[in-house]
């Protein structure tokens, strides 16, 4: 038996900002960031929490699956912006959604966060404990952001998507391998120096700007470039696949130069890797949901193709899932 995704979703709020309504508040040009990053906007909701981004994918997942909310038997939920430190933003979803039989929990993995998550949800469908699990991975990346600080604030975007995982009786599509790894010594180069027990919010912590995302950007694409470009790889060979007989590389939205350089190694042409860091830019546990929703929605998938996500994030935490996707949009439609 396998877990097989049977709907998937995402969410965007709709204001959208693009590089130049950064260059009229810090030192930077529309050329610096789209030829670094590949990004040229993102879209940040400067009101209401992440689950007000989750909610709208989570409704639709529901809506094209043709279920209720009280079939949803677990939620979990991959950010490293929640509603609040807690109660989990599961619970906050759940209550929106009006899913009163569901347990579920938030999960840390950054911007891995959703192939983290989407692995623990279909080891739970194949071990029974679930028979429809709703995965979500998202953030409000806005929340964290210091504008004043160049380096970072160009990079991100706010959003989210959802999936529902079934079981199949079928072994031939679903979740079929993954690599997850994790380097807690990455801590120093990408952080959110304060809000947690370490070091709780004070006036201090609040006027040295110290609730941002602190990256060291050179440490960090190193690190992303091997670790993506690596597991990526050892997934394909693995599972004997060679590049002709990968349909998509979904790739975690950071950097382009990092897409670029895992899709070399994989040896995949340009048409086979799913892109759209110009529009939403780095939305962490998003960035995977947010493709594969796209790239359905826009019927680019097939039953039968194999997909390979990978990602590489704050830990660090990087990974690869190899998906053999399971619905197609036209017998849906
Ligand atoms: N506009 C203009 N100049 C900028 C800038 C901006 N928005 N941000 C940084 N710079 C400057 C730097 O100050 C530096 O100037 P200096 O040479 O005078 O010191 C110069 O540009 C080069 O900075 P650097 O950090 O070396 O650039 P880079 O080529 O490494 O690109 C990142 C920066 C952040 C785009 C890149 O390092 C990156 O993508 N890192 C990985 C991010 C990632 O994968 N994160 C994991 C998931 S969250």
């Amino acid at each position: 038996m396998k877990a097989i995704v049977t709907a998937i979703a995402h969410h965007v709020p709709p204001d959208v900002y693009d590089n130049n309504w950064f260059t009229k508040r810090i030192d930077t040009t529309d050329e610096w960031i789209q030829t670094r990053t590949g990004i040229k906007e993102r879209h940040f909701a400067f009101e209401g929490g992440l689950t007000d981004i989750l909610l709208p994918a989570a409704q639709e997942v529901l809506r094209q699956r043709g279920i209720t909310a009280d079939e949803i038997d677990c939620i979990i939920v991959a950010t490293v912006t929640p509603d609040r430190v807690f109660p989990s933003s599961a619970a906050i979803l759940q209550h929106k959604l009006g899913a009163k039989n569901a347990w579920g929990f938030d999960l840390s993995g950054a911007c891995s966060g959703f192939l983290y998550a989407l692995v623990t949800g279909a080891k739970m469908i194949e071990a029974g404990a679930a028979k429809k699990m709703l995965v979500l991975g998202g953030d409000k990346m806005s929340a964290i952001l210091n504008f004043d600080d160049r380096t970072t604030c160009v990079l991100f975007g706010d959003g989210g998507g959802a999936v529902l995982l079934e079981p199949s009786e079928s072994d031939d599509y679903g979740v079929v391998d993954h690599i997850l790894r994790m380097d807690g010594a990455g801590e120093v180069h990408l952080h959110q120096k304060a809000g947690g027990s370490l070091r709780p919010p004070t006036i201090e912590t609040v006027t040295n700007r110290e609730h941002f995302v602190y990256q060291e950007g050179q440490a960090v694409f190193k690190s992303a470039v091997k670790g993506m470009a690596d597991v990526s790889y050892e997934i394909m060979e693995r599972n004997h696949l060679t590049a002709d007989d990968v349909a998509w590389l979904i790739p975690h939205q950071a950097n382009l130069r990092i897409i670029d350089a895992t899709a070399e190694r994989m040896g995949l042409s340009k048409d086979k890797v799913m892109i759209n860091i110009e529009r939403f830019g780095n939305t962490t546990a998003g960035t995977i949901p947010i493709c594969l929703s796209e790239l359905y929605q826009t019927d680019r998938v097939k039953r039968g193709d194999y997909l390979v996500l990978s990602s590489f994030g704050a830990g660090y935490t990087w990974g690869s899932v190899l998906l053999r996707w399971s619905i197609d949009k036209k017998e849906k439609a």
